[in-house]
């Protein structure tokens, strides 16, 4: 397994397969593209499926075992099934989806090699849920998550992203995921540096605090820094990456974005770095430059303006540029 400059061996990939979605959530960083979202055609800059099968086989090589398939959505993809398919067996797949998609398809994703999926669910209300993804299908979703546990893909995971609109959610989902034993709940923290709004943050260890009270059981995971909380026999995970050193310190993940762009951090894009034409060669070695020049933590990169902004510090920009290790200013 390849490590980075700093002791973080890359086990896992995410791969986004289009940047198109049918939903338009009023949080969304693009997978920290920001909003490059444009009409719902296919397009011809996305990767082929033979490129995402050929950038999975070389990262195989490197000992990387599991990708995240992702998008915009990647279910608008036709071949999502054949890309399951053709992924080598020892990767785990699994796929964050808005779930719309799933009903009808999800028995054919599992039969190609699909073992486990994330669906974004932020509000169990049919008003709300629109108010927030700009769509009308939350009873389709809901039919997407019950078609996805009748595929046999267990735990799903429902990925609730924490701020001002959804905050008021946390305990019904809770209580929600408790009810349900396939289901298990992932609290992610809002974060405002690409997607804007900081005024949207809130306090996440509030949160931590409300399910440490109500838990009968409370683990840390090392990948990511997250907590779970066991909450009447349901599952709750948090995830707070923002302002979160520890969170990058045990980040594992090099991502690649539906151009075929490598990106070393969710929150970078000044280091995008091409892989040519994809050719095993070109990516082996655009991949180990990727995690070679992989930064230790992001907050250092993204700094608060003071206006409650975010802005990119050129002093981190410009000690990390030439694969340097001290630390920036
Ligand atoms: N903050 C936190 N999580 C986000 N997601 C998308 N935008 C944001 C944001 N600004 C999460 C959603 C989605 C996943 C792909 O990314 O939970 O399910």
């Amino acid at each position: 397994m390849l490590s980075d400059s700093f002791g973080r061996e890359v086990s896992g990939v995410r791969v986004s397969l289009t940047d198109r979605c049918n939903f338009d959530c009023v949080y969304c960083h693009n997978e920290g593209l920001g909003d490059t979202r444009g009409p719902m055609d296919a397009r011809d800059h996305e990767m082929s499926a033979d490129d995402v099968v050929r950038f999975l086989e070389v990262v195989e090589e490197f000992g990387v075992e599991k990708v995240k398939l992702t998008g915009g959505e990647p279910m608008l993809r036709d071949d999502l099934e054949e890309i399951i398919e053709r992924t080598p067996d020892s990767i785990e797949v699994s796929m964050t989806t808005n779930g719309t998609f799933l009903p009808g398809r999800a028995e054919d994703l599992v039969d190609a090699g699909l073992e486990r999926v994330n669906v974004s669910q932020d509000a169990l209300d049919a008003e709300d849920f629109q108010a927030l993804t700009k769509s009308g299908a939350y009873e389709k979703v809901l039919e997407g998550v019950r078609a996805a546990v009748d595929a046999g893909l267990d735990p799903v995971k429902l990925n609730m992203v924490v701020f001002r609109k959804t905050a008021g959610y946390v305990p019904e989902m809770v209580d929600h995921v408790a009810e349900n034993d396939a289901l298990q709940l992932q609290l992610i923290e809002y974060m405002p540096e690409i997607a804007g709004h900081p005024e949207w943050a809130v306090d996440i260890d509030d949160v931590h605090g409300w399910l440490e009270e109500r838990a009968d059981r409370v683990e840390h995971r090392e990948m990511h820094d997250r907590r779970r909380y066991y909450v009447n026999g349901g599952m709750v995970e948090i995830v707070d990456p923002v302002g979160n050193e520890e969170f990058c310190a045990n980040c594992h993940r090099v991502r690649v974005t539906h151009e075929g762009y490598l990106k070393g951090c969710l929150n970078r894009n000044d280091d995008l770095r091409s892989m040519g034409e994809m050719s095993k060669a070109e990516i082996r070695e655009a991949f180990r430059e990727t995690v070679e020049n992989r930064v230790p933590y992001y907050g250092e990169y993204m700094v608060e303006n003071g206006d409650g902004g975010w802005e990119v510090n050129d002093d981190y920009v410009e000690v990390y540029a030439d694969g340097g290790t001290e630390s920036a200013d």
